[in-house]
């Protein structure tokens, strides 16, 4: 099957093309092994732009995508009908509407365009939920084999710039969210602390590279909810008390301060997934979101996976961060599933 994805959910203007195969409705055990093999993936971010306003603006962030989504289809140098494809899957939620609504109605011309007019193709249409992009993504991972035996129950944990969330899944189809935050998304405190060291938009791989210099021990920042019975986070807490010690120590070394906080919030995270995967006996634990392509996060809870002796998925950097690869995977398990979203932006979806 043959799936066009289109993803603008934030700042980033992303198109892919994949052929997804090998994965067949196995009765009531749910799906197994999906195959996919990328044709193409454009990823056009538009931090530099927003990076001047510290953060994303919707409307630039429409007028963007506006612009940028014929170019990037142009540059895949394939025409529409040429590409043939069976599913076009359009990101509707959650994320910034003007920004969604713009990659769902390029989505809507070009399958306007494949199924009417001249060519008449039997191409569907599909929603898919962002966050079971990034959910699903663990699919992309190096090490994920095709029938992969014992894979659930599993545990994912999703980070991102605007939500994270635990997840117990039981098979494909099947899942329970433990938990998620109750106020920041651990992206947004990596960005707002980068704001206060004052380094760039997006902070996450700023507050990464500054780490690496310094000392994770120097400033003991608190573990939010760490010891609590529960799968809730919390980041904003820890992000005041870095504001408290910036304005209590002006003369704080950068590198201390961004290798201390990034320390306390991989700490919670990590704590808090390999309880869930003690407690519910998982088999695998999946790592996704932008927040994922975080090296010290992913050594941190694959040396843990290692000593639980679980097996421990994260797909490669470039698929953490938004892109469309992970929209066309989501919509193809979502098509075995005979799960439908309309085609409708909705900024406040959940999963
Ligand atoms: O998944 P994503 O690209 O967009 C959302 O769905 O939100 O995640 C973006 C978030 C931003 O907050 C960014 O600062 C963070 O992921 N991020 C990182 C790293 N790379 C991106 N956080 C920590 N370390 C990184 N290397
Ligand atoms: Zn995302």
């Amino acid at each position: 099957m043959r799936i066009l994805a289109i993803e603008t959910s934030c700042d980033e203007t992303a198109i892919a093309l994949l052929d997804a195969k090998g994965c067949l409705p196995a009765g009531r055990q749910g799906l197994t092994s999906p195959r996919f093999k990328i044709i193409k993936s454009v990823v056009s971010s538009q931090a530099k732009i927003h990076a001047h306003w510290g953060g994303v603006v919707p409307n630039l962030a429409k007028r963007e995508h506006i612009k940028n989504l014929p170019i990037i289809f142009k540059n895949l140098r394939l025409k529409t009908y040429d590409l043939k494809p069976d599913l076009i899957a359009v990101t509707v939620g959650p994320g910034l509407e003007p920004a969604l609504w713009t990659g769902v109605n390029f989505s809507k011309e070009i399958h306007k365009e494949l199924t009417t007019k001249n060519h008449k193709l039997k191409t569907k249409l599909v929603g898919v939920n962002h966050l079971e992009g990034h959910l699903y993504s663990f699919l992309l991972a190096k090490n994920y084999k095709l029938k992969t035996k014992g894979l659930f129950p599993a545990i994912a944990l999703i980070v991102s710039g605007g939500h994270t969330i635990l997840l117990r899944m039981n098979s494909f189809t099947k899942r329970k969210k433990l938990g998620e935050t109750r106020d920041d998304a651990v992206g947004e405190a990596f960005d707002k602390v980068a704001r206060m060291l004052r380094l760039p938009y997006p902070g996450g791989p700023e507050i990464e590279r500054l780490a690496q210099k310094g000392n994770p021990d120097a400033i003991k920042f608190p573990r939010p909810m760490i010891n609590d019975k529960n799968y809730e986070f919390s980041f904003s807490g820890l992000k005041t008390s870095v504001l408290y010690y910036l304005r209590d120590n002006p003369e704080a070394k950068k590198e201390n301060v961004a290798a201390s906080f990034q320390a306390a919030a991989i700490e919670t995270l990590v704590t808090k997934t390999i309880r869930a995967a003690r407690e519910f006996d998982a088999k695998s634990i999946m790592l996704s979101g932008g927040v994922a392509s975080n090296a010290a996060l992913r050594h941190e809870l694959k040396i843990k996976c290692q000593k639980l002796n679980v097996n421990f998925f994260v797909p490669p950097k470039k698929f953490n961060t938004d892109n469309a690869v992970m929209i066309a995977v989501a919509a193809y398990i979502n098509y075995l599933r005979k799960k439908n979203l309309p085609i409708r932006a909705r900024g406040s979806l959940n999963l």
